[in-house]
């Protein structure tokens, strides 16, 4: 978002404030009179902000709306990370992963976020639809072009998996589980999805664009019907609403953490972390590969990403795609 300057000024006081902030403090600080300060506290409060003027006293910021501005999550990065030197966020888009897509062929540098407050055409896995309201969930694609070869590039998506897991524990308390490929479950239901897309040549990935959707603070209701048992979201789970700022901010440092380590010690330690999140480890599954249905145990990763499953006869299968069911 584009605030004048004094605005924006005005915000950081606020915010720095230790709790109460008197109007001539911050004429002060401003440089401007105290007429001109209580005009910026009536534009901030027309953008929803909740500043209180307590009477002989000044300012006080008691609540921020929850919006999303691309100079806010991009003050709060590292000023030398790989994801989010480049932060772009929308109102409405089709959807996050198109447009990231469409950037990435004119040339976006590597660690470009696109952002979205609503997608009206959200992409899911098998060609299935997102749901994606405005104003209440976190809907991005990152760009990475990772010098791998395109077997490779499925690795990716146990990063974004990890990345989100660390993201909900910290800020939640509460740790989530993936199921293998890209869901995140809480309490069994799924709160965020995780879709890659890629552009190769034959032997080397052009780039890839991490899909990531969560549900933040998306209320039962506003769920379709036929998602309603199966999917859910942070505050159905815990109880309380997450700022979706201060979550993206948690994440895209996961991520950003995460893709180095990737890029400096390859897949091993990100399938680690990885088992430590899966809900499936060492259990009987049924994995549904279409035309017909394995059952095993699953005993991990492959070195690619891969799902192992030891079968009756101790020999290991190898899945590359299918739905997993705990039996
Ligand atoms: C799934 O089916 O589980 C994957 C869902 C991925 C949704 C995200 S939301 C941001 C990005 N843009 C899209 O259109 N899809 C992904």
């Amino acid at each position: 978002m584009h605030r004048p300057k004094t605005t924006a000024r005005l915000l950081m006081h606020l915010r720095n404030a230790d709790g109460i902030i008197s109007g001539e403090q911050l004429s002060r600080n401003l440089g401007v009179s105290r007429t001109a300060v209580w005009k910026q506290v009536s534009l901030l409060r027309s953008e929803g902000y909740r500043i209180d003027a307590v009477p002989s006293q000044g300012y006080y910021l008691s609540g921020e709306p929850d919006q999303l501005d691309n100079g806010f999550i991009r003050a709060e990065l590292e000023s030398d990370c790989i994801i989010g030197c480049k932060i772009v966020c929308t109102g409405e888009t089709g959807s996050t992963n198109t447009d990231a897509f469409l950037l990435a062929e004119q040339g976006a540098c590597e660690g470009t976020v696109l952002i979205a407050d609503r997608q009206t055409r959200g992409k899911g896995r098998l060609g299935r639809y997102w749901v994606s309201p405005g104003g209440i969930n976190l809907y991005c694609s990152v760009i990475l072009r990772p010098c791998i070869p395109p077997f490779e590039a499925p690795q990716l998506t146990f990063i974004s998996a990890v990345a989100v897991a660390r993201a909900v524990k910290m800020t939640t308390g509460i740790q989530p589980e993936i199921k293998w490929p890209n869901d995140l479950l809480l309490n069994g239901r799924k709160f965020a999805g995780l879709l890659n897309e890629m552009s190769a040549e034959t032997d080397r990935v052009s780039f890839v664009i991490l899909g990531i959707g969560v549900n933040i603070n998306m209320q039962a209701e506003q769920f379709p019907a036929d998602l309603r048992t199966p999917a859910t979201s942070l505050l159905l789970e815990t109880g309380r609403p997450i700022m979706r700022q201060k979550f993206i901010v948690c994440l895209l440092k996961q991520l950003d953490a995460e893709y180095a380590r990737f890029l400096q010690y390859g897949f091993a330690p990100v399938r680690e972390e990885w088992e430590g999140y899966c809900n499936a480890s060492g259990r009987e599954v049924l994995v549904d590969l279409g035309a017909t249905r394995l059952q095993g145990k699953f005993a991990g990763l492959d070195y690619d990403g891969a799902l192992l499953l030891r079968m009756p006869d101790n020999r290991n299968e190898r899945i590359l795609s299918g739905d997993v069911t705990i039996l």
